[in-house]
């Protein structure tokens, strides 16, 4: 395994390593030393025992289990292979792409009691899965995919309800889908896609489908009808390659007259009190049974009804705790409902902010990371979750970030602000020892400066797509301004990002609220360097909203001259440059050869011009003469109307090369 080397100055290298590990290493340079996975307590007995049986049923030909080789007192210590433990039990086994083969023990699994996260796929093993998996109440993740697994799934599984991803795709899975999978209540992920597995979809599987965030059945022999909640939440990709399903897209509608009920097997009472046929004495004996209990459910039922009307009324109405508002249905996006997990295997806490991510703070930790760059906050991952989801995560400069309080009361207000054009926070974390995470959305095509400064030859950026970029920075930016009261103190081409069809969010914003005053004036005296940064500020030292246009109109410049605010031109900085030339009448002179086409070929000169203009006059020497950011917004829409939102993927989208990194790729 790599290790990062600090002193290399390449900004982006894949390092392939635990994203704990980095953290264990910046850790471990600060002069306390702690073992990855360890916590110095030695395993006990049951789980070594049953790590052991593990081991012995699978096969092994390149040797990694050879780690696993004493009498299993270093085995909670970090040197066994996969393996991380606490407090002496093992809490996640994660041995993927290993070419392991034979079968995975269902007696050595039964032991590790504690095991949250089981991560196996793309290996070589056989055999049936163990239904002691079922027994596992901690069990959050059942990475299996991409192996030679056969039989049935086993019902058992539903006892795991603390499980979350559950994939097992691409084996050899055979017989239904069990109906147990319904009481995994919290399960986000479901793939178990490309088996063998027949029978119908239980209908009862549609009251997960608020949970479930993925789902897929694909490529099996499955038949009978989708639960409709299902077909409509997750569409034709999820479904197809099942000759005989149907109700799940328009052009696989199901049979209309007598729909052939899906057969589940059906519980006796419910299936089979219809039919013709006499029942048994033990049939009878357990119908009646049956409706006893269901007569004492109901009474039951009843009393709990009545005990809640009058605890209801003698405590007011008014008690709604965090969580009821969390997890009410009428929230809107960014009105601060945030998820906190405690724990992990290491200890720490996780705040979720509402978005699409689901990941726990194990998965963030284990994740597979890459650094894409470094700044006077800290240093930011891309970090590929074990679902192959991406995020982006920023580990801040412990010295240099508010203490825990402060720092969190910040974090609530960063997290709760959403606009199209801002990056998304959507969590953080704070490590035992002072870590400080902080988790945005990934962005595919990454920085407006690269973007425009570090493109393969030959793949121009045309006007429309350049517009788009700047009336979306400027939305974003009089969305700070104006609606959160926030400057921005930093904004370059750097902080702007672009997601799939390049639509800007700027980034890094309000981040100076998690630092301390002596962080801040650092940062500012490098965004001076960068060239984006109001004259005034060299006496000022302090960024104000004027400020930030100024940066703004920096970045139009760059959008229309192509060049780098960091390439200075005969001791000129860019509007310096651009004023001169336009003095001197050889406006044209100034835009983007690439752009003259776009003018030459139609009719956006003017655009060309008026928006020229406009970033003259934001990047103005006089703060008072720059127009508001809200005000750059109106001019931009008037120079160009139509929001094109999404308009500008055209000619450059091969760009996008970082995204398709595979997951797990941990070696
Ligand atoms: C156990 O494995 C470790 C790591 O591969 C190795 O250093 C050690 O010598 C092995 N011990 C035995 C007894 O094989
Ligand atoms: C879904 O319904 C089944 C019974 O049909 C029940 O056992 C299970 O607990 C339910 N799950 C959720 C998440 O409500
Ligand atoms: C599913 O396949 C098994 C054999 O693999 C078969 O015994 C069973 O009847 C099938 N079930 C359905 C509902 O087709
Ligand atoms: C799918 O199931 C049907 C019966 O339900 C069976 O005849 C067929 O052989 C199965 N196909 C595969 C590929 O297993
Ligand atoms: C479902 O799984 C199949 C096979 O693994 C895959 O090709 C397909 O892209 C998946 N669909 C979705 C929506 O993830």
């Amino acid at each position: 395994m790599l290790l990062p080397r600090r002193s290399s100055p390449a900004p982006t290298r894949l390092l392939s390593l635990f994203l704990f590990l980095v953290l264990v290493v910046a850790s471990a340079q600060q002069g306390h030393h702690h073992h990855p996975a360890g916590d110095g307590v030695v395993i006990s007995q049951a789980d070594y025992q049953g790590l052991q049986a593990i081991r012995h049923d699978l096969a092994d030909p390149y040797g990694f289990l050879r780690t696993w080789n004493d009498t299993g007192l270093t085995a909670c210590s970090g040197a066994w292979l996969g393996i991380k433990c606490v407090l002496g039990n093992v809490v996640a086994i994660t041995l993927p792409w290993r070419g392991l083969g034979g079968s995975l023990s269902q007696r050595g699994l039964g032991q590790l009691t504690r095991l949250r996260r089981l991560s196996l796929h793309d290996n070589d093993i056989a055999g049936p899965i163990p239904a002691s998996l079922g027994f596992l109440p901690d069990l959050r993740g059942l990475y299996l995919f991409n192996n030679r697994f056969s039989g049935a799934i086993p019902a058992s599984i539903g006892g795991s309800y603390q499980l979350v991803f559950l994939s097992l795709a691409h084996n050899s899975l055979d017989g239904p889908i069990p109906e147990s999978l319904t009481r995994l209540a919290k399960l986000q992920q479901l793939d178990l896609s490309a088996n063998n597995l027949n029978g119908s979809i239980p209908p009862s599987l549609d009251n997960l489908t608020a949970t479930l965030q993925s789902f897929n059945v694909s490529y099996n022999n499955l038949s009978g009808a989708v639960p409709p909640s299902l077909a409509r939440k997750f569409g034709e990709p999820s479904f197809t390659g099942n000759i005989q399903l149907c109700g799940y897209s328009a052009s696989t509608p199901c049979p209309a007259s007598p729909s052939p009920a899906p057969s589940v097997p059906a519980s006796p009472a419910e299936g089979e009190s219809h039919g013709r046929r006499k029942f048994s004495t033990k049939e009878l004996i357990l119908i009646i049974a049956g409706i006893v209990i269901g007569v004492l459910v109901l009474l039951l039922l009843c009393c709990l009804l009545l005990c809640f009307l009058t605890r209801k009324k003698s405590s007011g109405s008014s008690t709604t705790t965090a969580a009821d508002a969390a997890a009410g249905r009428g929230e809107k996006p960014g009105s601060g409902a945030a998820e906190v997990e405690s724990g992990g295997d290491v200890g720490g806490k996780l705040v979720h902010f509402d978005g699409p991510l689901a990941f726990t703070a194990d998965d963030l930790l284990c994740a597979t990371a890459e650094i894409m760059g470094k700044s006077t906050y800290g240093t930011v991952y891309k970090a590929t979750l074990e679902d192959g989801s991406l995020v982006a995560v920023k580990r801040l400069r412990e010295k240099i970030t508010k203490g825990h309080k402060e720092f969190e009361a910040e974090a609530a207000v960063l997290g709760r602000i959403r606009h199209p054009n801002l990056l998304a926070l959507r969590a953080y974390y704070l490590g035992p020892k002072g870590e400080k995470l902080l988790v945005f959305d990934y962005m595919p095509k990454g920085s407006l400066s690269a973007f425009l400064h570090a493109r393969p030859p030959n793949t121009p950026v045309d006007w429309a797509t350049r517009m788009t970029i700047a009336k979306g920075t400027a939305r974003g930016l009089a969305y700070l301004h104006d609606d959160m009261s926030i400057v921005h103190g930093n904004l370059t081409a750097s902080n702007v990002l672009l997601d799939e069809q390049c639509n800007p969010k700027i980034s890094d914003f309000g981040l100076s609220r998690l630092m301390t005053t002596a962080a801040n004036s650092n940062v500012l005296a490098a965004a001076g360097a960068l060239g984006y940064r109001a004259p005034e500020l060299s006496k000022l030292k302090k960024a104000n909203a004027k400020t930030d246009v100024y940066s703004l109109g920096v970045i139009i410049l760059e959008l229309l001259t192509g060049k780098s605010p960091a390439d200075s031109t005969n001791g000129m900085d860019l509007p310096q440059w651009v004023a001169s030339i336009v003095k001197e009448e050889w406006t044209s002179e100034v835009f983007d050869l690439e752009l003259m086409r776009d003018a030459a070929a139609g009719t956006v000169g003017d655009e060309l011009m008026d928006t020229l203009k406009l970033a003259l006059h934001c990047v103005d020497p006089a703060p008072s003469v720059r127009p508001e950011a809200r005000e750059v917004v109106r001019q931009l829409e008037q120079i160009r109307p139509g929001s094109d939102v999404g308009a500008g993927a055209g000619p450059s989208e091969e760009e996008g090369g970082g995204a398709h990194v595979p997951a797990g790729d941990d070696e």
